[in-house]
């Protein structure tokens, strides 16, 4: 497995270097973003490199104007994900942790995105119904990267908050193989939930995309929202 991870690891880089390295600008953002949240102490657990322009491209891909994250960390997936939109696009985040969201915040305004992000303090699930009770526009893509255990919980409350169409990607659905094996740890249990979840949801078609790279063998689930 420490050969895989240094081969899988050795890949990222060179797929990201032959693709090519986005604008300078961007570039010093998200460097600059892992550097600061490395400096504040928050764990190394954001998307890649190239999971985060995956993220970029289905903004692009889908025309998303209205995206909402659940799990800013530092914001290093928000910034891939704002630098997308289109004028007139948002991003609205949700963070439990004051101190990550602190972190992000001075992120996305040094990279010029603060206009663009709104940050919601607190426990997803609260802003969610928030986001709900107060009526805003569906979301176009929804981002799932929080605590596993809550992932279930979080897709019943984005439901209310999409349109038929929307795109929904979740982090970590895979875990080195511990969820399909039956692992009875709480994050392996908790994408077990929010599998069945998805499953018992008839308006949702879902698949699972497995990963290798320098995180190790993980994946996303994609779901589209049904007419
Ligand atoms: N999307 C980020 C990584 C997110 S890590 C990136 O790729 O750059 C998961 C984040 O979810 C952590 O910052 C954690 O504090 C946050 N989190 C955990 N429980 C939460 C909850 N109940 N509500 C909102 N955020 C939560
Ligand atoms: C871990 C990785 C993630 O992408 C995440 O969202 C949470 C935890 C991890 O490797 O522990
Ligand atoms: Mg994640």
């Amino acid at each position: 497995m420490a050969d895989d991870v240094a081969a899988w690891t050795a890949g990222d880089e060179y797929f990201a270097t032959v693709l090519g390295r986005p604008d300078a600008a961007l570039g010093r953002s998200l460097d600059g973003a892992l550097a600061a949240s490395d400096a504040a102490g928050l764990p190394a657990i954001s998307v890649s490199y190239l999971q985060g322009k995956m993220l970029a491209l289905l903004v692009r891909a889908t025309g998303a104007r209205r995206v909402l994250e659940i799990g800013t960390l530092g914001g290093y997936s928000t910034i891939w994900l704002a630098s997308a939109l289109p004028a007139g696009g948002e991003v609205v985040t949700c963070e439990l942790a004051e101190h990550h969201a602190d972190v992000a915040a001075a992120n996305l305004a040094a990279a010029g995105l603060s206009e663009r992000v709104t940050i919601r303090r607190g426990p997803a699930g609260a802003t969610l119904a928030e986001l709900a009770a107060a009526g805003v526009e569906p979301f176009d893509l929804v981002f799932i990267d929080a605590d596993k255990p809550g992932y279930a919980g979080y897709l019943r409350g984005v439901l209310p908050l999409a349109r038929p169409g929307t795109l929904i990607v979740a982090d970590n659905v895979v875990r080195g193989g511990r969820v399909a094996g039956g692992d009875d740890e709480p994050n392996a249990a908790g994408i077990r939930e929010f599998l069945a979840q998805v499953a018992g949801t008839p308006s949702l078609s879902a698949t699972v995309v497995q990963t290798v790279g320098a995180k190790g063998h993980d994946g996303f689930l994609l779901a589209v929202v049904g007419g």
